[in-house]
């Protein structure tokens, strides 16, 4: 898309809209990026002026853009970009005039961003059609979940298929648009110091974890119909996964990173009823303290039927069967509740064949620490001598940190404004390929429904903590442990 663009936003006034979307752009407009970006219509179900959309804003974006960051003049300019139109998602008339209204503007293209409940996406891709919304510079972005099992993800991919070109639509994980996700191709395919030992013969294990303090907070209802293997692990963590495991692209254009990451996907192997126990863990947290602060439990949180049949801790021992990985286990963890937020992926690499040393202990490795969040960092933990006049040489572990200051004081961006930004430019490179999207769902549906043959028991954890015992067990069989 290199013609002016104007972004209508469905779900305008929902959290996500609120929280990301919003201030991502009023950031891309501060920072001079938006300027391929024309109008921002948000659209909702109820009726509003324009005026009463941008008094909303305002204060929200108060609340939600980051400390230091509001500018008056900014706003100001921002602020003649907002509309509003009312469209309830299956009133023909509100489409009509929305079609209406983007005639009357300078841009040439439409972007159509669907932060709505993912059942209303086929419709409203329809719905635009047929009122000659859609012209032949739109384009579509999805919001996660892309449904709840591959057949509903197939529905979905399907519905819009027949409004959009796969070309034109952008389906988000926003984990893609975090900035250490984005340089893991930088040192992977940057370094041919790293490069020859990212495979089997030097990598033990290889360690992703998602960890987040918040509870589930005002989405209970949607959580308790998800849980945390489809609400994490079927998007984020193996979107993660695909990048740290995929062999060098031939390019980094879209579709070549792409078919990559899809290899990755479609060799993980399947976990079934045979090898569920031993691969997985479900927790579900009870009440507790975090950071501090007193907090319910789960199902005080969610008091509805079913809520006791949704984890919102999962633990996996995934394997990838390829040349490259086979042998190596990508153990996966994600929970809510946990004792801190953080997201980490941690290549732990083989010991040496044998010890010279007095002391050796098993914690004792190389290791990449690739942290995502809070901090971006990485960090290259070695060996050396502990110091001294004792007669026995001692190992000692030594941080290599690879990553500057810059990355963590400079002017750090939110994921969404990656994403926005490459929606607008219609550069599709941090963006989920429909095939990945459904390769993902049949893996984690396999899980699902051994899970629901084998009744795998949810494990409880205290809030506060870094899940239940049985993760920890899950990899100590193996001889290894959680890096923490
Ligand atoms: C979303 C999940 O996709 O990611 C949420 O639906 C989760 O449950 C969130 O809290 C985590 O994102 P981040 O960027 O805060 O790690």
């Amino acid at each position: 898309m290199s013609q002016i663009v104007d972004l209508v936003i469905f779900g305008g006034t929902g959290d996500l809209s609120t929280r990301k979307l919003l201030p991502a752009l009023f950031q891309l407009h501060r920072h001079g990026l938006a300027q391929r970006l024309d109008r921002i219509i948000a659209t909702g179900r109820g009726a509003m002026t324009n005026e009463a959309f941008a008094n909303e804003a305002h204060d929200n974006l108060h609340r939600y853009l980051p400390a230091g960051t509001w500018d008056e003049d900014v706003w100001s300019s921002f602020r003649e970009r907002l509309h509003y139109a009312q469209v309830d998602a299956s009133e023909p008339e509100h489409y009509s005039a929305l079609a209406g209204q983007l005639d009357t503007g300078k841009a040439s293209g439409r972007l159509f961003y669907l932060a709505t409940l993912p059942s209303l996406y086929g419709e409203i891709c329809q719905q635009l059609q047929t009122a000659g919304a859609v012209n032949a510079l739109s384009a579509v972005v999805l919001e996660k979940p892309l449904g709840h099992d591959l057949d509903s993800c197939r529905q979905i991919n399907a519905q819009v298929a027949e409004v959009f070109e796969e070309e034109d639509t952008f389906r988000i994980d926003h984990y893609l648009g975090k900035e250490t996700v984005q340089n893991l191709l930088a040192v992977r395919f940057g370094n041919p110091l790293l490069s020859p030992l990212w495979r089997n013969t030097y990598v033990d294990n290889v360690q992703i974890t998602v960890a987040e303090d918040i509870g589930v907070g005002g989405r209970a209802d949607y959580y308790a119909k998800t849980g945390a293997l489809r609400d994490m692990v079927q998007n984020h963590l193996l979107q993660v996964l695909s990048i740290v495991a995929m062999e060098p692209p031939l390019s980094l254009k879209p579709g070549d990173i792409r078919d990559e990451k899809m290899k990755v996907l479609r060799a993980l192997l399947p976990i079934t009823a045979e090898n569920v126990k031993e691969s997985t863990v479900r927790g579900r947290y009870d009440a507790g303290a975090v950071n501090g602060e007193a907090v319910k439990g789960f199902l005080e949180e969610a008091d509805y039927q079913g809520a006791d049949n949704t984890e919102t801790f999962v633990a996996l021992k995934a394997s990838i069967n390829n040349w490259r990985w086979a042998g190596v286990p990508f153990y996966l963890r994600t929970g809510k509740r946990l004792s801190r937020r953080y997201s980490e992926i941690v290549i732990e690499y083989k010991r040496q064949p044998f010890s010279l040393f007095a002391n050796d202990p098993n914690e004792l490795t190389n290791k990449l620490v690739i942290r995502l969040q809070p901090e971006e960092t990485i960090s290259l933990h070695t060996l050396n001598k502990k110091p001294g006049l004792t007669n026995k040489l001692r190992l000692q572990p030594v941080e290599l940190h690879l990553t500057d200051e810059s990355r963590n004081t400079g002017d750090r961006y939110d994921a969404y404004e990656r994403l926005l930004l490459d929606a607008i430019n219609g550069d599709q490179t941090l963006f989920m390929r429909r095939d990945e999207v459904e390769t993902t769902w049949h893996w984690i549906d396999s899980i699902i429904a051994a899970w629901e043959e084998n009744g795998t028991p949810i494990k409880h954890y205290n809030s506060g903590t870094m899940g239940p015992n049985a993760a920890t067990a899950l990899i100590a069989v193996d001889g290894r442990s959680w890096y923490e």
